[in-house]
């Protein structure tokens, strides 16, 4: 039998889930661990590249993993941890930033737009960022690496310096793909449709969280912006709101694009507002409520990320080890 291809992916603890996360990530993450042998990790070190509150950054990080899990990522068939807890990340970032360039790092677009946005916080950490995301990926040996157009940069420079070591030590990583899943979407925000939908646009209304209430869905999705024409029709270049809106309806449902036009044909944006809002409800519904039931159960989510953490440093490891091996470390002696 040809062996399980590997997937890694993460998402960072510095805001909450969203509806763009769920149908652009987590709703795939949970079907691709039918064909591949998938590592999902709750990304903590990421997160503190940018100020965040102790407290609730532990109480984020755990009731991410309730909602990885509520999703629908099997606990037993994937292996989900938490970031700080398999060392090895911090180990091997620090190596793979001596053969990660200034030069490349500097080149990094979301180095620059984070820095432009945060110019009282432009800490080291946020510039080797991609070193830390690079040791990520390649202490799994993984395959493919499922994220977002504005991680595709990132992929890029995890395979340049996976090609750069190799080329100097033989063939110690796998070179990772960007890979782009079958089914994923790209929700936009409500308000703001020309721009992905984010949890820190939280404040303008027009980001769905994925503990939201029945009643904020239905009230967000009421002031959603359109335009000021009248047809329903899919043209994201010229109705980039009610192409939002149809996408939503039409993953949600299951529904193609044209499907989802015929049946709005005639009907005014009220109504698709109105429908959109009751089908993301529908969905988010059974997501929320076990979600806010394993949030309860501390006890059950220290038995999924420890044994989480301790089959991901089984891997970790092994490539940590050939990495200090190659580059001439001593083994540490056991203490
Ligand atoms: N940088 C990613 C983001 O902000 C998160 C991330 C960190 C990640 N390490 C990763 C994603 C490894 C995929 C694989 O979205």
């Amino acid at each position: 039998m040809e062996e399980k291809k590997t997937i890694l992916s993460g998402i960072q603890p510095s805001g909450e889930l969203t509806l763009g996360s769920y149908l652009g990530a987590l709703k795939n993450w949970a079907l691709l661990s039918n064909e591949f042998d998938c590592f999902y990790t709750i990304v903590d070190m990421h997160a503190i590249t940018s100020r965040q509150d102790p407290k609730e950054l532990r109480e984020r990080t755990l009731a991410q993993l309730a909602q990885y899990i509520a999703c629908g990522i099997d606990p037993i068939s994937n292996t989900l941890f938490i970031q700080s807890h398999v060392p090895a990340h911090a180990q091997l970032s620090w190596v793979l930033n001596c053969y990660a360039m200034f030069g490349e790092l500097s080149r990094m677009t979301q180095f620059k737009d984070k820095s432009a946005k945060n110019e009282d916080n432009i800490n080291a950490g946020l510039f080797t960022y991609p070193a830390l995301m690079a040791a990520d990926i390649l202490l799994y040996q993984a395959d493919l690496v499922p994220v977002g157009d504005d991680q595709r940069q990132h992929v890029e420079l995890t395979r340049n310096i996976a090609i750069r070591f190799n080329g100097i030590y033989g063939d110690v990583f796998k070179i990772p793909e960007h890979y782009i899943p079958k089914f994923g979407a790209r929700i936009m925000d409500l308000q703001n449709p020309t721009d992905k939908m984010s949890k820190s646009a939280i404040a303008a209304g027009g980001c769905i969280l994925l503990l939201d209430t029945p009643d904020d869905i239905i009230k967000a999705f009421r002031r959603a912006v359109t335009d000021s024409e009248t047809q329903i029709v899919y043209d994201v270049a010229n109705k980039p709101g009610v192409s939002n809106l149809i996408e939503i309806y039409s993953v949600c449902t299951d529904k193609s694009i044209s499907d989802v036009e015929a049946q709005f044909a005639g009907l005014g944006y009220g109504s698709l507002k109105q429908e959109v809002g009751d089908a993301v409800v529908e969905t988010l519904r059974p997501i929320r409520e076990e979600a806010l039931r394993l949030m309860e159960d501390k006890a059950y989510l220290e038995s999924i990320y420890k044994e989480g953490a301790s089959k991901a440093a089984l891997t970790a490891n092994k490539t940590l080890n050939d990495v200090y091996d190659k580059i001439g470390f001593i083994p540490a002696p056991i203490s």
